[in-house]
């Protein structure tokens, strides 16, 4: 496992988190759920993980997403990370939402989180929310549940969804584009490119690559092995090589931002 000893996460940041999250809350949620039994009916057979998501610690959690820790403890965290607000940040997505759309697929959809306020928003629509591990997927359809909301969860790669071209009409991703080598979140974006029907939205909301690069400190402290290349990238070209036009990426509070695109209508 390529990870760096002694980072600022490590020493200072992973200490205090697990000072200030409610212990309770997650003894609850491990408790509550059997993990083993629940993410074996939620894993695709036979499913094979690049090496890229397989070789790489994220946040400092020994096996990465494919642990129930890590699905457990990615909420709790996650809501002091977004300052100066969890959900005024992934409100930036919903905004952003242009018409009423009727099939939404959020890619590397995690526990859920964005997922599911898209579909509180537009409760018409036809949701799947994607991502690569059983565990946040358990997580996802947990929450779902509890809020009595039927959504899709799927365990599949981003880059290679399996569904028809032009089946959604809008495709969003959170937070996934830091955690990603650069081949693949273009690979990603072109998928999203493929699955959009004509007119339909790309929304993209991650970390802010302009501040990324210029405060080496942060990269630092979240102990992501891809965020440098992402940092060091521009989704505003990403986008554009994908396909999209219209791409347009703007600040959300400080640390994040927010790109949108659309499959342009052909004549
Ligand atoms: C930082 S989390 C973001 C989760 C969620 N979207 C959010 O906003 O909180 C990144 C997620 O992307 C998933 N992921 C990473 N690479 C992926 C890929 N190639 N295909 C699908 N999911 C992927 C991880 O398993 C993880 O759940």
């Amino acid at each position: 496992m390529a990870t760096k000893q002694h980072t600022i996460w490590e020493k200072f940041l992973q200490p205090l988190f697990g000072l200030i999250i409610d212990r309770e809350e997650l003894k609850k949620l491990s408790d509550n759920i059997d993990w083993d039994t629940e993410s074996d009916r939620m894993s695709s057979p036979e499913f094979v993980y690049p090496e890229y998501y397989l070789s790489q610690n994220f946040h400092g959690v020994e096996g990465g997403y494919l642990t129930s820790g890590a699905a457990v403890t990615y909420d709790p965290v996650t809501q002091y990370v977004l300052a100066p607000s969890e959900s005024w940040n992934r409100e930036a997505v919903i905004k952003a939402v242009k018409g009423n759309p009727r099939k939404i697929i959020d890619l590397g959809c995690g526990t859920g989180s964005t997922t599911i306020m898209l579909k509180q928003a537009f409760p018409n629509a036809e949701i799947v929310g994607l991502d690569l591990s059983p565990q946040m997927l358990v997580m996802a359809e947990y929450k779902a549940q509890q809020a009595g909301l039927n959504i899709q969860w799927l365990h599949r790669l981003a880059e290679a969804t399996n569904f028809a071209d032009g089946e959604f009409d809008l495709v969003t991703a959170s937070l996934l584009f830091h955690e990603t080598p650069t081949d693949i979140a273009q690979a990603i974006l072109k998928e999203g490119y493929r699955l959009l029907s004509p007119g339909g939205q790309v929304i993209i909301f991650d970390g802010n690559q302009k501040v990324l690069r210029q405060t080496p400190w942060l990269t630092e402290i979240f102990e992501e092995p891809y965020i440098n290349d992402y940092a060091a990238g521009s989704l505003d070209a990403w986008l554009g090589a994908a396909g999209f036009t219209k791409v347009l990426t703007e600040d959300v509070w400080w640390t994040n931002q927010l790109s949108t695109g659309v499959k342009s209508v052909s004549i």
